[in-house]
């Protein structure tokens, strides 16, 4: 947050329309340009708002299923849920802690609607792999690309192009709004039902809303929540996304490739597959020989906070599959370790998380 993020707060609290209205609009057209002329945006309040509506609007609910990783926030399990649709836990790839295309075919059943796959650390590799799929097979595509906002593809924006994106702009992601979400899609049925279902199923308010004004006569079809966008979150927005060429993503990016450099030669390290164009979100390593959990406990008495991501789902009382069925997911789940990975970092802070990290893994394992 910078005095630009602040001075733009101050101006809608200084006209006093703090909800839905011109601010959330003008975000939603900024992020329409960013993203080229085929998509449509709609700003949520959450990424996990974002998951939930896309599905909704893809028309799945009860007796549904949607193949989904295990390794993923549970916001995806539970937006999925939340429709009454069945999240189907897929294994992972090694590689990549993506979804694993192999076994989520194995995973199809006539229920089956739709695919959540997970841009893990900003990177979703086989895109084409997972549309093929998606074809063959008559599902909807809803890529969770939370972690993704301001990365490119064969120098195409992710969100450009597919069927259904959703992002997360939370306090900690590539641009933040303080909490926020979109669904970005090229399906005017998809744009519609989320932009009425983000304001408790109102059929057509946010034309109204977006004017200063409010629909009195109105009627609803559909499920809806208190879901949407207030001009205070897309002020914040508005300047992040300005920001994020010129600074934020070139800074991420930097200490990403701090970072492979620094570890490449580190035993007891394996770094993930990435791609050019990615804007990391987050900075996952895996740690061999079972050390993980030695090493992050060292790193925390050295000052060096670390992460898993993630926790897999299935192994969660709500979402409980059988454990056989995830060899890779629950691997990755004993060896990955996130990082520290934010725009205020230092180069030298790299350079002492690296350090740490190898004289951690020098010293004798138990
Ligand atoms: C992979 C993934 N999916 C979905 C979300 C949900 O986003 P939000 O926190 O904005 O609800 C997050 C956010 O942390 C995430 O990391």
């Amino acid at each position: 947050m910078g005095p630009a993020e602040r001075a733009a707060v101050s101006t809608v609290l200084e006209r006093e329309y703090l909800g839905m209205g011109a601010d959330t609009r003008a975000f939603e057209e900024e992020l329409e340009r960013y993203l080229g002329p085929r998509m449509s945006v709609t700003s949520v309040a959450t990424g996990t708002a974002a998951l939930q509506l896309a599905v909704q609007a893809c028309g799945i609910g009860p007796g549904d299923e949607v193949l989904v990783p295990s390794l993923t926030f549970v916001s995806c399990f539970q937006a999925i849920r939340a429709t009454g649709a069945t999240p189907v836990a897929c294994d992972a790839d090694l590689a990549t802690a993506t979804i694993a295309l192999d076994d989520a075919a194995r995973r199809l059943t006539p229920r089956t609607r739709a695919i959540m796959p997970v841009h893990y650390a900003g990177y979703l590799p086989n895109v084409t792999g997972v549309y093929a799929l998606a074809r063959a097979h008559g599902l909807r595509v809803i890529e969770d690309a939370a972690h993704a906002f301001g990365g490119t593809r064969d120098g195409i924006p992710i969100g450009a192009e597919g069927d259904v994106i959703c992002f997360s702009f939370d306090g900690i992601k590539n641009i933040t709004c303080g909490e926020g979400g979109a669904v970005v899609t090229a399906d005017p049925r998809v744009r519609q039902s989320v932009e009425d279902a983000r304001l408790l199923g109102v059929q057509r308010d946010t034309d109204a809303r977006y004017r200063g004004e409010r629909s009195w006569d109105f009627d609803v079809t559909q499920p809806g929540w208190r879901y949407h966008m207030s001009n205070i979150m897309a002020a914040i927005g508005r300047v992040q996304l300005g920001r994020l060429d010129g600074e934020f993503a070139p800074r991420r990016v930097a200490l990403a490739e701090r970072y492979r450099r620094g570890l490449a030669g580190v035993p007891g390290v394996a770094l993930l597959e990435t791609a050019p164009g990615v804007v990391p979100h987050i900075q996952p390593v895996r740690i061999l020989d079972g050390r993980r959990d030695a090493v992050q406990a060292t790193l925390r008495t050295r000052g060096v906070e670390t992460g898993v991501h993630y926790k897999p789902n299935h192994t969660l009382t709500l979402f409980a599959a059988d454990s056989a069925g995830f060899p890779v997911t629950r691997q990755l789940h004993q060896e990955l370790l996130t990082l520290p990975l934010h725009v205020d970092l230092s180069d030298a802070d790299v350079d002492t998380v690296i350090e740490e990290l190898a004289r951690a893994l020098a010293a004798p394992a138990d």
